[in-house]
């Protein structure tokens, strides 16, 4: 085997110092930087990689193929994990998963490596993926097995070195962000009886600093593609979700607090913000609830949705049943052509009108109006045959 691998890097203190691990042991280290729109300025990530050690840093924009292949799919599964944490983290997982085997392959390396902790999710959603992809890699995750036991100590170990640590007065809290939100973790949201302090937020502002003024957004779908804002047209996707993340933040809506629970066994408290996924998801459930008829759309809401933020949770995102489950909400999608209108306002953010192309939205059935042409009369001989069964239970059991 050749010693070559191809390491995730942030350019954070710790995939620096797993360059320098690794390359101490013996490793050529190539890393891979992706932009998955954690709106962080990229260009010094080649020089910080090569002198923590690696002998090539490859850097790739991904914001589109995120959006479109690992974002869209979520949002039209209707996947909130817990039924409150639109994923986001998780959905980032196996994209970067497939780039580094890509990568691993092009390059000859036959490991791979990540800077995932042994007690989170991200460790299993990154080496599944991985071996869904190409069972014969081997993934090394140094986090889990070095000998650092604290920021400190990794500090160190990185001055001796000469990789280069960034003095910056930094916040108590670590985040992962990317196009579909932002987690946050970590020191005083540890405590979950503690509100976050202001600070911890990066795409939100509280409700109170919110506006105002009450502001209307009109976000508008073609096939279950989210293809306009206020009826300006986007030819990027990527971008559309980048600028509800604005328009929706400032108002202060998105912001998630809440208890997981981890699939290694952990309760955690975390603080998410996701103000354009959690408009889009409850967008195109808005456009669903109007075109799908009553069968398709509650099996949808018990079948499909929860399984479905399961998967991705649990980091099972090249499996049968994630392509399986996508293809049922794909066949939906073509039926997703509508406009869904929002009101936000200081944290509040809730549809107030909608409007589909294959509505099945009857006025004159719904209507209480004399132009009503819903069949009365009906409604006795169904409600007798529903209610028959209840009827003779109430019968036996007098
Ligand atoms: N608990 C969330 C998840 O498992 C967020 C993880 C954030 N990841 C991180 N490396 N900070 O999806």
């Amino acid at each position: 085997m050749s010693k070559r691998v191809v390491l995730a890097y942030s350019g954070g203190l710790d995939t620096s110092v797993i360059v320098r691990w690794l390359a101490d042991r013996g490793f050529e280290v190539i890393t891979y930087t992706a932009d998955v729109g954690q709106g962080e300025e990229l260009s010094e990530i080649e020089e910080k990689a090569k002198m923590a050690g690696a002998v090539e840093a490859v850097i790739d924009d991904i914001k589109e193929e995120f959006a479109r292949e690992y974002c869209m799919p979520l949002m039209r599964a209707g996947a909130l994990y817990e039924d409150k944490y639109p994923l986001l983290s998780a959905l980032s997982r196996p994209l970067i998963s497939k780039k580094l085997v890509e990568l691993a392959h092009k390059v000859g390396a036959d490991y791979v490596a990540h800077g995932s902790t042994g007690k989170g999710n991200d460790q299993v959603r990154f080496e599944a993926s991985v071996w869904a992809l190409d069972p014969d890699i081997e993934v090394l995750a140094p986090v889990r097995e070095w000998e650092f036991k604290s920021r400190e100590e990794e500090i160190e170990y990185a001055q001796k070195h000469g990789i280069p640590v960034v003095a910056t007065k930094e916040k108590p809290y670590s985040y992962d962000r990317n196009l579909w939100g932002v987690a946050i973790e970590s020191g005083p949201l540890e405590d979950p009886a503690a509100e976050p302090q202001e600070d911890a937020f990066v795409l939100t502002v509280s409700p109170e600093n919110a506006p105002d003024t009450p502001e209307y957004l009109e976000i508008e779908f073609e096939r279950g593609v989210p293809v306009g804002i206020n009826g300006n047209r986007y030819s990027e996707l990527w971008k559309l979700v980048w600028d509800l993340n604005e328009m929706a933040g400032k108002h202060g809506f998105g912001r998630i607090d809440m208890i997981e629970n981890r699939l290694v066994g952990i309760k955690s408290r975390e603080v998410y913000e996701s103000p354009a996924g959690l408009l889009l998801l409850k967008a195109y459930d808005e456009i669903e609830s109007m075109v799908l008829d009553r069968f398709t759309y509650h099996y949808k809401i018990t079948h499909v949705r929860h399984p479905y933020s399961e998967v991705v949770y649990n980091g099972l995102w090249f499996s049968t049943l994630r392509e399986s489950l996508d293809a049922f909400n794909d066949n939906i999608a073509k039926l997703i052509t509508g406009k869904v209108k929002f009101k936000l306002y200081k944290g509040y953010g809730d549809v107030v009108g909608r409007s589909a192309e294959k509505s099945m939205y009857i006025e004159d059935l719904a209507t209480y109006s004399p132009h009503d042409s819903f069949d009365h009369k009906a409604g006795a001989a169904f409600t007798k045959v529903w209610s028959l069964p209840l009827k003779v239970a109430g019968r036996v059991r007098k």
